[in-house]
């Protein structure tokens, strides 16, 4: 099995990438922000919960997304690998993921950061604002916050994987081919 972490701030390309990823390498994808969206859709207490703290750009709680991966991980039993986008998001997630891996003798085998800058993520949320209907994407304010929680409580998550070596930056900006193609090429070198 090999397991991929796609990271990096909200904008920064994730579930656009992501789709391309699974396709080519028959990966299982694992966002936890559309788990969250479906159980909001299906107005769930879980969602409905999770809502209130998505719309105000606030982490839902640790366990409850553990809990998400835990399922999600058991309902796919013959996956080649998983690509986690979206999750995890703090130290502790990390560390309940690779518990969760090593229970299924598996591990992640890279981090893959997207760096972009912050004008250009704000820049992007803004405009799939108008399209996207989530509720996290219309309001400036809160396109901010969750910018700032990355930092704060997101980027531990990258100096975890970094002291086992995981982490590979790639740099965010340009055309989608273009950063598929160099996330491509540092899979590929892992795979072979
Ligand atoms: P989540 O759904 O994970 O959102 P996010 O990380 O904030 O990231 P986004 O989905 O906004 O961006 P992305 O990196 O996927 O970029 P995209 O490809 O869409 O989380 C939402 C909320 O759920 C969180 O705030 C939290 O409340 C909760 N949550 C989720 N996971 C959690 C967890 N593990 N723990 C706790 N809470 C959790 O691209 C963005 C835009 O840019 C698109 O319009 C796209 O078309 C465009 N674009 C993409 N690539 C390019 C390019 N190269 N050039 C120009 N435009 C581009
Ligand atoms: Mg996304």
């Amino acid at each position: 099995m090999f397991n991929i972490i796609l990271f990096g701030p909200p904008g920064s390309g994730k579930g656009t990438q992501s789709e391309l990823l699974i396709k080519k390498y028959g990966l299982v994808h694992i966002s936890t922000g559309d788990l969250l969206r479906k159980e909001k859709a299906a107005k769930t207490p879980l969602g409905l919960e999770a809502e209130a703290l998505m719309s105000k750009g606030q982490l839902v709680p640790d366990e409850v997304v553990v809990g998400m991966i835990s399922s999600a991980l058991d309902a796919n039993p013959e996956a080649k690998g998983f690509l986690f986008d979206g999750f995890p998001r703090t130290e502790a997630q990390s560390q309940a993921l690779d518990n969760l891996l090593k229970l299924k003798k598996s591990e992640i085998g890279v981090v893959l950061a997207l760096d972009v800058n912050e004008e250009e993520l704000i820049k992007r949320l803004v405009n799939r604002g108008f399209t996207s209907g989530r509720s996290d994407d219309a309001n400036p304010e809160v396109q901010k916050k969750r910018q700032e929680v990355y930092k704060n409580e997101t980027l531990p998550v990258a100096t975890y994987y970094n002291k086992f070596n995981k982490v590979v930056h790639i740099k965010g900006e340009g055309t989608v081919e273009e950063i598929f193609s160099a996330l491509c090429s540092e899979i590929d070198k892992r795979l072979s």
